[in-house]
């Protein structure tokens, strides 16, 4: 029988599992996933997270048997958070030798080298007053954040950190990173910055996890108004131009107009990162049995690449893995 109506069969696409597949434009791969993990002082600790089920405090001790994992799962790097015992004004903590991520990187890089660690390079976590930088007339002094920010991202290379992933929204740390990185040698350690980075309602858990709530104020003067699209391409293009080597997007899930704005201005890997309220959202709707957790996770995920991305910094690169294994 002949159709003698005009019109396209747009189902002829997708007639099967094997014909959509052959014509799938998008995927997530195991290659694409960055593992956040949050490292604390102390032995034998694994403690869960309240509002981050199935994400861990753990402790050094426990390092080795979580690289394992993951290398036996095919994620191939992994984000550094310390959550250090001691706080204080400057957030010493982020750039002793001693410190928490710079003790965490030794150890993994001495365990299992192949590895990738990157140093997310703030102080926030470190510093009494929950800021990312230091303050000065109850503001954060950008400049004199910058010279501490230099500083953590040198110890981290120090340390054996892979890549450097400032996340603090100082202006200028990308080109202040990248001298101390040089001069200290480290010409071939590239900076993953967190060049788009929005004054987010959905980094809450991580702000539980890494106990770092801003103790006054929020974070409004340095990271991004939400409402802005074109700041989020003058932010990547002073990145770029400061010499930041990827683009890191963040949060995910409401900011995938920006993935793929800056995917189309700039020609570095484009990172997203799939933020911690966005986590919590989905795994509590799950557990209330609410919604097809497997099938949502793969589905944003794929938004993600679909938005521009090519890497994904995310809490379920391991439910991700065994999914894309079985
Ligand atoms: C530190 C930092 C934050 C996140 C990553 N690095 C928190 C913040 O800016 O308050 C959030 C990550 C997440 O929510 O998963 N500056």
């Amino acid at each position: 029988m002949t159709n003698t109506l005009n019109f396209k069969r747009h189902r002829r696409l997708r007639s099967s599992n094997a014909m959509r597949s052959l014509v799938r434009e998008n995927q997530v791969n195991k290659e694409d996933l960055i593992y956040p993990l949050f490292v604390v002082e102390g032995e034998k600790v694994k403690n869960e997270v309240p509002s981050m089920p199935g994400v861990y405090h753990i402790s050094l001790d426990y390092l080795e048997e979580e690289m394992n994992e993951l290398q036996a799962l095919g994620i191939k790097a992994v984000i550094l958070f310390g959550v250090p015992n001691e706080k204080d004004e400057v957030g010493t903590g982020a750039f002793h030798d001693h410190g928490i991520v710079q003790k965490a990187t030794r150890e993994i890089k001495n365990k299992t080298p192949e590895m990738l660690v990157i140093a997310d390079t703030c102080l926030c976590e470190f510093t009494s007053h929950g800021h990312c930088g230091v303050i000065h007339d109850g503001d954060v002094d950008n400049d004199e954040s910058l010279k501490l920010l230099a500083k953590t991202a040198v110890s981290q290379a120090e340390a054996g950190a892979d890549i450097i992933a400032p996340s603090n929204m100082m202006d200028g740390f990308v080109i202040a990173i990248r001298q101390a990185l040089d001069e200290a040698g480290f010409i071939n350690i590239p900076i993953m910055s967190y060049a788009v980075k929005y004054a987010s309602a959905f980094y809450g858990p991580f702000r539980d996890a890494a106990n770092s709530t801003p103790q006054f104020g929020d974070r409004k003067t340095y990271q991004m108004d939400p409402a802005n699209r074109l700041e989020a391409l003058r932010e990547a293009e002073s990145d770029m131009d400061e010499g930041a080597d990827f683009l890191i997007v963040k949060p995910a899930m409401s900011y995938l107009d920006i993935v793929r704005d800056v995917r189309n201005n700039f020609k570095a890997p484009i990172v997203a990162y799939n933020v911690s309220g966005e986590y919590a959202m989905v795994k509590a709707a799950a557990q209330n049995g609410w919604i097809n957790e497997r099938e949502l996770v793969m589905e944003k995920l794929t938004a993600m690449k679909r938005a521009g991305a090519e890497l994904i910094i995310t809490y379920f690169s391991k439910d991700v893995a065994k999914w894309l294994n079985e």
